[in-house]
């Protein structure tokens, strides 16, 4: 299986366009210890010529040209994405198909919940209706987005969308609006979790035994906004888990057999995108990578 990390930061990219955070400053500045991130998508193949996108980041048009495996090649139109799946409806996962528009026949893939956040809005309608195939799947039943490629999604505590949240949302709920992947090729399997707000003992069993998780990288500390100076959201109001601390995922996961741990949907706030930062140290001690776009894996 064939594994590339499209877009490694969460919502707003690094640097965020309106921030000068100190970690957004140096990569505004052009510092090297700080890698410029897309927002958090990848992209999965069993056999390096058919892919399929999970998440459409609204950087999704920079990320194919980077990404030589994703460029049209045959005939006058052409695209190596035969499917896409979502695994939430926020709009770092979702707005990105705006831009896989001009009738470019695939199929989109995702829970009902998510999918309806999609189909509620018309601009969506863009994805030429005619070519292209909205299929809902529930959550614990296997589909094959590409042929080779067994795709099993789960819920996982979250919530729903910013854009949607209303009085009574409720934080941490196991609903169809956040889910995790779970993809395996040739007795391969790829955990892909890029939102989660805790981790539970049905996380931990279904995760078991993976060759690689991708998971939530938000925030290094529940309270990074806040320490960054540039909000008074904690992690867990955003529905992501924090790495550090008892309950953070670094400690959670600690005993989970996982055969590669890589953080994703980086928050542009977290001090572990400072290369040779003592956090970023920190993590990297306890056996996780911090992912740069363009980051592959070959399992
Ligand atoms: C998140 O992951 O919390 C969302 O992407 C936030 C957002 O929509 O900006
Ligand atoms: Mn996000
Ligand atoms: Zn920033």
């Amino acid at each position: 299986m064939h594994v590339v990390i499209l877009g490694s930061a969460a919502g707003g990219g690094v640097p965020q366009w309106n921030c000068r955070c100190s970690i957004c400053s140096l990569a505004w500045d052009g510092d090297p210890r700080v890698k410029p991130r897309t927002q958090s998508s990848i992209a999965v193949s069993p056999d390096g010529e058919r892919w399929l996108l999970v998440n459409a980041s609204p950087d999704i048009r920079q990320q194919i040209q980077a990404n030589r495996a994703m460029f049209p090649r045959e005939g006058l139109r052409h695209s190596p994405i035969h499917s896409v799946l979502l695994t939430n409806g926020d709009v770092d996962h979702v707005a990105g198909l705006l831009t896989l528009r001009e009738g470019q026949a695939f199929t989109l893939y995702g829970t009902a919940d998510i999918l309806g956040s999609v189909g509620d809005n018309r601009v969506f309608d863009v994805m030429a209706t005619n070519v292209v195939t909205r299929q809902p799947i529930a959550v614990d039943k296997t589909f094959e987005p590409v042929l080779g490629l067994n795709v099993t999604l789960f819920s996982v505590p979250g919530k729903v969308p910013l854009w949607l949240e209303d009085a009574s949302m409720e934080i941490g709920a196991e609903t169809e609006t956040t889910v995790g992947a779970m993809i395996e090729a040739d007795g391969k399997r790829l955990a892909y979790i890029p939102g989660c707000a805790r981790v539970t003992d049905g996380l931990k069993q279904r995760i078991a035994g993976v060759d690689a998780l991708l998971f939530d990288g938000t925030v290094l500390e529940d309270d990074d906004m806040i320490r960054a100076g540039v909000g008074t959201k904690t992690g867990w109001r955003m529905g992501h888990i924090q790495m550090n601390g008892e309950t953070g995922s670094i400690a959670s996961l600690a005993e989970v057999e996982i055969g590669r741990r890589v953080f994703v949907h980086i928050n542009n706030t977290n001090p572990v995108l400072v290369e040779g930062s003592p956090e970023r140290a920190s993590v990297e001690e306890r056996g996780w990578t911090v992912a740069h776009d363009g980051l592959s894996l070959e399992l």
